[in-house]
């Protein structure tokens, strides 16, 4: 596997690639300056190839590179997470340690779904989220694409969360937001609305 970006969130992909005895053949980043991480070499993007996974934790950013590439995209799913045989993980996405997809759970393409989610029953997961570490997503919750769920969040049950949302670590959000979104507190307030994005 090939990875796309060498910062910290690259390093968490490496160890569950490791965990499931996959090689990490090398990381591809656009400055010239790094040229390894961890025991990795790094190269330069204009060399990239597949299989890959975008190691990049902005989610617009992960769309464009996607977007812009065509080459075959792979996932990575740490062995310890729990994932429901009834639910579908989509290219691109990475999965990490601790985490639980329940049961009739789509997770879109190239999402994060981070250390120790829950996400229950019927969840709908667009591409480009980011369930960040210890979000709960009870039963029947819709996220919409490219939005970012802060650490601890809670969803309540059928909540829909519209495209290209922030919500804030910690927050518990009991209605349902628009698009374009930043959201924060319990309960949880929008407090600004991003232009075009
Ligand atoms: C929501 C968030 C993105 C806002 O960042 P920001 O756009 O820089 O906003 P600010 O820090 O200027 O905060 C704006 C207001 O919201 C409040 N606020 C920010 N985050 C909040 C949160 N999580 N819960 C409640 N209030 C919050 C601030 O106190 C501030 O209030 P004020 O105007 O009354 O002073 C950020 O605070 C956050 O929660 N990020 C999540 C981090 C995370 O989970 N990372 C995981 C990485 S794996």
């Amino acid at each position: 596997m090939f990875l796309y970006g060498a910062g910290g969130h690259a390093k968490v992909i490496i160890d569950i690639l490791c965990a499931n005895n996959e090689t990490v053949e090398a990381l591809f980043v656009d400055d010239d300056r790094i040229d390894h991480l961890l025991d990795y070499p790094v190269l330069h993007s204009s060399k990239v190839r597949g299989p890959l996974i975008i190691s990049i934790g902005n989610n617009k950013i992960r769309k464009q590179i996607a977007e812009s590439l065509s080459v075959i995209f792979g996932r990575a799913v740490h062995p310890s997470a729990i994932i429901s045989e009834y639910s579908k993980i989509d290219i691109g996405t990475v999965v990490m340690q601790g985490a639980i997809v329940q049961s009739c759970v789509n997770v879109g393409k190239h999402c994060i779904i981070n250390t120790g989610v829950s996400a229950d029953h019927d969840c709908e997961i667009g591409d480009y989220v980011h369930l960040s570490p210890h979000v709960t997503l009870c039963g029947n919750v819709t996220i919409g694409e490219g939005s970012w769920i802060g650490a601890g969040a809670v969803v309540i049950p059928g909540v829909k969360i519209g495209k290209w949302c922030t919500v804030g670590a910690g927050s518990v959000v009991t209605k349902n937001l628009p698009d374009n979104v930043l959201a924060v507190g319990n309960r949880c307030k929008i407090i600004k609305t991003y232009n075009n994005e």
